[in-house]
């Protein structure tokens, strides 16, 4: 990973109330670089109220907030102010919270609205919420009148480090997660670092099942860091939040810069994402958090990986002792091991039926793997409640 060695220090955003200026110094901007697709992710305190934030965006009569009840309760009313000062309309769809209404008919709805509102092609759209909003939004910005622009406002740590880069969208069918959407990059990613603090602990935990991944695939070193401040970063401390945002996004920009549309290197980023979304389908959607299976599902990823002769088994017990620190489960769901094998089936990643695992060939570095469903169920069957 030397390609994009880290920026070691981590920024001062100690302190900062919603409001603080974007011009703050702490402010940083990761540029991702995908030609007349590229654009720049916003890092830092205070930039969701701030002016500056929302300019040079593309030129419009109306901008779209999209959002769900909860987030639209907390920030709403300061984005469309702050967006006020560029659009001469700034209109709101608010739809119901949960991954269970990451489908069909939220897109829909959307497209209702945006109908109803006579909004012409040139309209923006605003993802504000966690990865569920983004998604969504993404996938409708894609889709209205062959596509309009939009911008993520990620609210949840998942978002920021996650799901708001690097433009997958989609929504969830009963048959398979994430399984109707595009490749639609967004104009822009604004993620406020202090809208993180009204975010739920089950929800924080979650995100850091994202931030962790990177370490194992792409950054030995940011595992190690990772694991010294997992107290801090619990505590949400402002300066390592906003390091562990800022490298998190790096190495997600790395990736897609190299890799659009996943022909192979972005493959990567869903280490543990197989096993993971079993557990979300295979439950139900909601049951469990994405990151809670994410994160169980690295630990299933790590041992698969031990088990196919890549890596020691201290790496599983090394992975498994941090992601129990972040608070998230590391016992997956006794589905049976036929249940999960028929979901992993129509992960996206699969080829002509057969499963394709993200595994850790070694620290920082990932590759696909197939693997023999004999021992994939010794993998279920060590893990399991
Ligand atoms: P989410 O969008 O459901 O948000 C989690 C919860 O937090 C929700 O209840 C939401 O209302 C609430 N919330 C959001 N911001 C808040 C805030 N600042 N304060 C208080 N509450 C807040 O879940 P998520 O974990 O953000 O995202 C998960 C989704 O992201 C999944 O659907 C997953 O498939 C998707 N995802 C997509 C990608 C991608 O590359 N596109 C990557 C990872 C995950
Ligand atoms: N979160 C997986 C990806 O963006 O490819």
């Amino acid at each position: 990973m030397s390609a994009f060695a880290a920026a070691a220090g981590a920024d001062d955003g100690a302190g900062a109330q919603l409001g603080t200026p974007a011009a703050s110094p702490s402010v940083q901007t990761i540029q991702i670089d995908l030609g007349d697709r590229s654009y720049p992710i916003v890092i830092g305190p205070g930039v969701l109220q701030s002016a500056s934030s929302w300019a040079d965006l593309p030129r419009a009569a109306t901008a779209v907030v999209v959002t769900n009840v909860t987030v639209a309760h907390l920030y709403l009313s300061a984005l469309k102010q702050a967006l006020s000062l560029h659009y001469t309309r700034v209109l709101e769809v608010v739809l119901p919270d949960g991954e269970a209404h990451k489908d069909w008919g939220s897109v829909n709805t959307v497209f209702d609205q945006l109908l109803h509102q006579a909004c012409d092609r040139r309209t923006v759209l605003f993802a504000l919420g966690g990865g569920v909003i983004g998604d969504l939004t993404g996938f409708a910005a894609a889709c209205y009148m062959r596509g309009v622009p939009f911008v993520q406002v990620p609210t949840t740590l998942l978002a920021q480090v996650d799901s708001s880069v690097g433009g997958k969208t989609a929504v969830n069918h009963p048959l398979g997660k994430n399984m109707i959407g595009a490749f639609y990059q967004p104009v822009r990613v604004l993620c406020d670092l202090d809208v993180l603090r009204t975010l739920p602990d089950r929800e924080f935990s979650a995100g850091l099942a994202e931030v962790i991944k990177y370490g194992p695939i792409a950054d030995a070193a940011f595992l190690d860091w990772i694991e010294e401040h997992m107290p801090a970063l619990m505590a949400r401390e402002p300066k390592v939040l906003a390091h562990a945002v800022r490298r998190s996004c790096e190495i997600k920009a790395w990736v897609v810069e190299q890799d659009e549309r996943e022909a192979g290197l972005r493959a990567i980023l869903n280490f543990g994402h197989t096993f993971g979304h079993a557990i979300e389908a295979g439950l139900g959607y909601g049951q469990w958090l994405h990151g809670e299976a994410v994160g169980c599902g690295m630990v299933l990823a790590a041992d698969l990986s031990h088990r196919l002769g890549l890596m020691p088994a201290s790496f599983v017990a090394r992975l498994r002792g941090l992601i129990e620190r972040a608070g998230l489960p590391v016992r997956a769901p006794d589905l049976g091991a036929q249940r999960y094998l028929q979901w992993m089936r129509v992960d996206k990643k699969a080829e002509g039926g057969e499963i394709r695992f993200v595994v850790i060939e070694a620290l920082g570095r990932a590759g696909l793997r197939t693997a023999p469903d004999a021992l994939v169920g010794e993998v279920l069957a060590a893990h399991s409640v």
